[in-house]
């Protein structure tokens, strides 16, 4: 019975983890991050995707639901929403970062991910040195607006808070390029076949799921052992294959 009960139980089902709403999993996500966090269809509510059905597959193994809460994704990464107790967590596709690490425990990284340049085929923009003097879109707080910053030189960087914005900015000329994780911009390749990801940029990013620091330190252990339970038996495999095999 709510956020009161005894941390140390174990067993699932038994435990509550101080949560908002006992049984249930609130957690902070900045959607649509396709293929990671997005609406099923348009307006239906209901959220899919790598992140969603990972999480609520180590939440099930825990007697929990989950409840997905669109966060923007800025105020996720700097911890404030999650040190706010406006979730139990987060899962946003989220790179693990010493810069988080001051205000976010991380789960064990769950995905490794990379950062690419996404362009309009017919544009000719081949590389990350013909950016001078384009527009090129990042989401604000972002390791791709990091990278774009330090890289992409001479470009004109256009921050946008809602990563769903992004594309129809490239599809409707106001971009000229993305610079964002690859399975995204790959996402967006595969919707679209006259767009084109022309580079990758090995950053060696990991995701981690993310907790406010020194919060939840019971729940985020029973995360990371259903995690590897879930490596171990194969289910993380049929959940990554359904939305990265080729
Ligand atoms: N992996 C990148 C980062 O951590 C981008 C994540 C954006 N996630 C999202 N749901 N919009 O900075």
């Amino acid at each position: 019975t709510g956020a009161s009960s005894d941390p140390s139980s174990s067993a699932a089902g038994g435990t509550d983890y101080g949560l908002i709403t006992a049984g249930t999993l609130t957690v902070c996500s900045d959607i649509p991050y396709k293929p990671f966090e997005y609406e099923e269809s348009t307006g239906s509510g209901q959220y899919t995707g790598f992140d969603v059905d990972l999480l609520t597959a180590i939440a099930k193994k825990l007697d929990l639901k989950t409840q997905f809460q669109v966060t923007n994704f800025d105020t996720l990464q700097s911890g404030t929403a999650l040190l706010a107790g406006q979730c139990d967590m987060g899962a946003s596709a989220m790179t693990i970062t010493d810069d988080r690490k001051k205000n976010i425990d991380f789960s064990d990284p769950y995905y490794d991910s990379l950062q690419s340049l996404l362009v309009k085929t017919s544009s000719g923009i081949k590389s990350i040195n013909d950016l001078s003097g384009k527009n090129v879109g990042v989401q604000q707080g972002t390791t791709g607006e990091n990278y774009a910053k330090e890289h992409a030189k001479g470009a004109n960087l256009v921050q946008f808070s809602d990563d769903g914005v992004l594309w129809p900015a490239l599809q409707g000329g106001q971009i000229d390029a993305i610079l964002q994780d690859y399975p995204v911009n790959l996402q967006h390749e595969k919707d679209d076949s006259s767009y084109k990801v022309v580079e990758q940029y090995k950053t060696d990013e990991a995701y981690g799921f993310a907790f406010g620091k020194g919060k939840n330190e019971t729940l985020r252990k029973a995360i990371n052992e259903q995690l590897k339970a879930l490596k171990d038996n194969g289910e993380y495999k049929t959940i990554y294959d359904k939305y990265f095999s080729a």
